[in-house]
């Protein structure tokens, strides 16, 4: 079992990657980690709380909050993206975040797991970098990082060539992709050259079918986004995130993976937060391994499974 923490902006999307941590019996989550990104920080906060709600575990796994700013940007939501709260389904209750800081806690259990703790960062790298400051000792501790951000082939999606997660707290990233982690996966946004399937209307009917509290979560929460990525030219909404957290307790849904040196840009007028992922550079520079292309069939089924999962009311 794997013990996990995921770091998140807990909007439409990053809900699923939770719910890989709470339900898949090969996670151990050991908490929830919030970090300043997509939407309003606390209703992210609260939107973690709600998916616990809905997957049978409330108040099993500790919510910790963490930068409710990036590093040194200005906060740039995406409410646009993802509407209110999971797509409009919010929680009135509104449950008591743990009093420890997500640094502090994401330095505490790496401490405590040392050598097995995996780490998932779907949002901004803000908590992360802040951890990597704080503790030196905090990269080495931590057995895999998976980090969802960048673009392989360059195609952004908050601007024309960076990726958000990337865009909003590009310092952030530079710290954590230079600190040394043993091993950084990196799930980057390319839905092209990753080439798994996003959740077009044919697999979003193939959720609704299931016709579960959770498949019905999901497909209202999934709504949202998907107008937002269908204007945009895709062919429905993309699930990197939960992809990110599948990869921790699976590695098997990746079928190719390379290392790179990845550098993300801080200057770039036009170019900031765009990750550039240097092939050139020898295997002894390599700071990443970037996921190329996986088992999208698996992902997809994995994710049926998921939702499929009758919890209790
Ligand atoms: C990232 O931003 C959000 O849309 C998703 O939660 C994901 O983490 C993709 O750019
Ligand atoms: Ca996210």
């Amino acid at each position: 079992v794997t013990p996990l923490v995921i770091d998140t902006d807990t909007a439409a999307d990053d809900c699923f990657a939770l719910l890989v941590g709470l339900l898949d019996p090969r996670a151990d989550l050991q908490a929830i980690t919030i970090v300043a990104g997509n939407i309003d920080f606390t209703q992210q906060a609260h939107n973690a709380f709600l998916t616990m709600e809905k997957a049978g575990c409330a108040g099993e796994v500790p919510v910790h909050l963490g930068a409710s700013t990036p590093l040194v940007r200005r906060w740039k939501s995406a409410s646009e993206v993802h509407g209110d709260g999971v797509g409009g389904q919010r929680r009135n209750r509104a449950d008591k975040p743990s009093e420890e800081h997500a640094t502090d806690a994401l330095i505490r259990t790496a401490t405590e797991h040392e050598g097995s703790l995996k780490i998932v960062a779907i949002g901004p790298l803000t908590n992360i970098a802040l951890a990597v400051r704080k503790d030196p000792d905090f990269a080495s501790r931590v057995a895999e990082l998976v980090v969802m951000g960048g673009s392989i082939n360059g195609r952004g999606n908050v601007t024309p060539a960076a990726e958000y997660n990337m865009y909003v707290d590009p310092e952030a990233a530079d710290i954590v992709f230079r600190a040394g982690f043993p091993c950084l996966k990196v799930v980057s946004w390319d839905p092209l050259s990753i080439n798994y399937a996003a959740f077009d209307q044919t697999r979003i009917a193939g959720v609704e079918a299931l016709g579960t509290e959770l498949s019905d979560f999901f497909v209202k929460a999934n709504a949202k986004t998907f107008d937002f990525n269908v204007q945009a030219g895709l062919t429905g909404s993309i699930h990197c995130d939960s992809l990110a957290a599948l990869i921790a307790v699976d590695p098997g849904v990746v079928l190719e993976e390379k290392h790179y040196r990845m550098h993300v840009e801080l200057f770039g007028e036009h170019t900031r937060g765009t990750t550039v992922f240097d092939w050139k550079a020898p295997l002894s520079e390599a700071n990443v391994i970037a996921v190329e292309r996986i088992d999208t069939d698996k992902f997809y089924s994995y994710i049926k499974t998921l939702l499929a999962t009758p919890v209790g009311t």
